[in-house]
């Protein structure tokens, strides 16, 4: 694809500009893709003198094919590590997001026996961890049951993300590593502080020079310095429960120093907090435009004390929920790649294409699954724009799982997400308690996205929020 062209949303590259709004900038890609026969239609390549080609695909063959073959044997795709500089600066390079190679194949190996499912879904460590996890979900949503009632008012208008991000934070410190962090704390001070932070991560990855000089002129330097002492005290707030074997630490068995351990808990505190509140966002603000979805799920956990793994399992429209929350509204909206030698990849229907050493690889996710060839009315019986839980009972009907119908939320390969067992638990919980407390309610007729590190809606979450009787 050119470089300029009429009537695009954006130019085919992050500036200090357009950065804000990545979504545009992938979408210019796909301007007069309709016109392409082949595999120019959803793989579109950028190439301008003097700078490594870059590949964007929307292909679900090309980006599953490109996925398994990434890893650290000679001649497989990294991690293309250009998009999360800011991450790195901000957490550590030898992190398991950041790092490749050698590198990272140690950090997946330390990190393994503690989020297996294996370890987590094992009905007798799940209730350890649901039972922590439930507790702090009930006591967050009941203080919102108290204020929606002391306010005396049936309905209250309240952005939810806030205080999901709160909670997500709370489940990852206290209930996870096993430290002891008030809420008061965790609110006005460590999620401010990451939140700060991460909006630096993207800032300082595409810009880091006019960024550095508008905050010595702003005075922003001296926040963004208050802001890293603050990670690093929640760090070693994460770390301390190792000696105890508290939380997670108890499964963790290994002899490397905290020291070596502190760029991956950087990694877990900031990530995962990011993409589980994407997830559990997305999923309620799906919901608050779905007001028949909610009393489904209502039905399935309105008698539900326990949240053991059969339970969940049997919880069938909640699951439906989740898994199209993460096809429609993906956390992490692309995975980057980075094609080490002149690669050869081939899909599942034998397609071949070569991608030229060098090439910036961007797997669009998003728009993947957006798009109506693949996921559309012909193939799973709705628009592939529609948020239709329905779709799964449609594909599973002719036989068509969330394996063979890959959405990527969680990634795919080697480099899948490590911690999707805990995400889903997390997400599952609090999405679940939220329903069995509240009826809620879009304000706005349509949610946008809005994507940094992550995808949110737009608009907070911004919901009429009524108990229910
Ligand atoms: C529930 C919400 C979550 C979602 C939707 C999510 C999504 C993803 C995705 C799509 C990837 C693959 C990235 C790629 O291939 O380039 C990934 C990787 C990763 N995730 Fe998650 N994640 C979630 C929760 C978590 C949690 C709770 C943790 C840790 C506590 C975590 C830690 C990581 C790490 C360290 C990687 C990099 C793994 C590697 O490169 O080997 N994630 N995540």
């Amino acid at each position: 694809m050119p470089l300029f062209g009429f009537g695009r949303p954006a130019l085919p590259f992050p500036h200090p500009w357009n950065y804000r709004d990545p979504l545009k900038i992938f979408e210019t890609f796909y301007c007069g893709a309709e016109k392409a026969t082949g595999s120019g239609k959803h793989n579109r390549y950028l190439y301008v003198a003097g700078f490594p080609p870059v590949l964007l695909s929307r292909d679900p063959g090309i980006i599953k094919a490109v996925l398994g073959a990434t890893g650290d044997k000679p001649g497989q795709f990294d991690r293309d590590t250009s998009p999360t500089r800011g991450i790195a600066r901000a957490t550590g390079e030898d992190s398991l997001l950041y790092s490749n190679g050698e590198i990272w194949r140690r950090q997946k190996r330390l990190s393994a026996e503690p989020f297996s499912r294996s370890n987590l879904f094992q009905p007798e460590k799940f209730h350890g961890f649901e039972q922590t996890f439930r507790q702090t979900v009930a006591e967050r949503l009941g203080a919102l049951r108290s204020r929606q009632q002391a306010s005396g008012e049936k309905v209250i208008r309240i952005e939810l993300e806030p205080e999901i991000k709160v909670v997500m934070l709370e489940m990852l410190v206290n209930n996870f590593f096993g430290g002891r962090v008030s809420y008061e704390e965790l609110r006005e001070r460590f999620v401010p502080g990451l939140v700060f932070l991460i909006d630096h991560m993207v800032s300082d990855t595409v810009a880091p020079i006019t960024q550095a000089l508008s905050r010595m002129l702003t005075g922003r330097h001296a926040i963004l310095k208050q802001k890293q002492a603050d990670f690093e005290i929640l760090t070693d707030i994460a770390l301390s429960g190792r000696l105890e074997g508290l939380g997670l630490w108890s499964q963790f068995k290994s002899d490397a120093t905290d020291e070596a351990l502190r760029s991956n808990i950087r990694v877990f505190l900031a990530g995962a907090m990011e993409a589980t509140t994407s997830f559990a966002s997305w999923a309620i603000s799906h919901l608050s435009h779905a007001p028949h979805i909610q009393e489904q799920i209502y039905e399935e956990v309105k008698d539900m004390s326990v949240y053991d793994p059969n339970n969940l399992a049997s919880a069938a429209t909640l699951n439906r929920v989740l898994e199209e929350t993460l096809r429609l509204t993906p956390a992490l909206y692309f995975l980057p790649r980075r094609a080490t030698v002149d690669t050869w990849v081939e899909t599942a229907d034998h397609r071949k294409m070569l991608i030229p050493k060098g090439t910036h690889v961007r797997l669009d996710v998003w728009h993947a699954n957006r798009c109506e060839e693949f996921w559309g009315k012909a193939v799973t019986g709705y628009p592939a724009e529609a948020f239709a839980p329905e779709r799964w009972e449609v594909l599973a009907k002719k036989g068509i799982t969330s394996r063979d119908m890959l959405h990527f939320g969680f990634g795919h390969g080697p480099r899948f997400c490590p911690g999707r067992f805990l995400g889903l638990l997390e997400v599952g919980l609090v999405v679940g308690a939220v329903v069995k407390i509240f009826k809620f309610k879009a304000v706005g007729e349509r949610t946008e996205a809005r994507a940094g590190v992550s995808t949110k809606p737009g608009d907070g979450v911004l919901v009429d929020l009524e108990l229910r009787s």
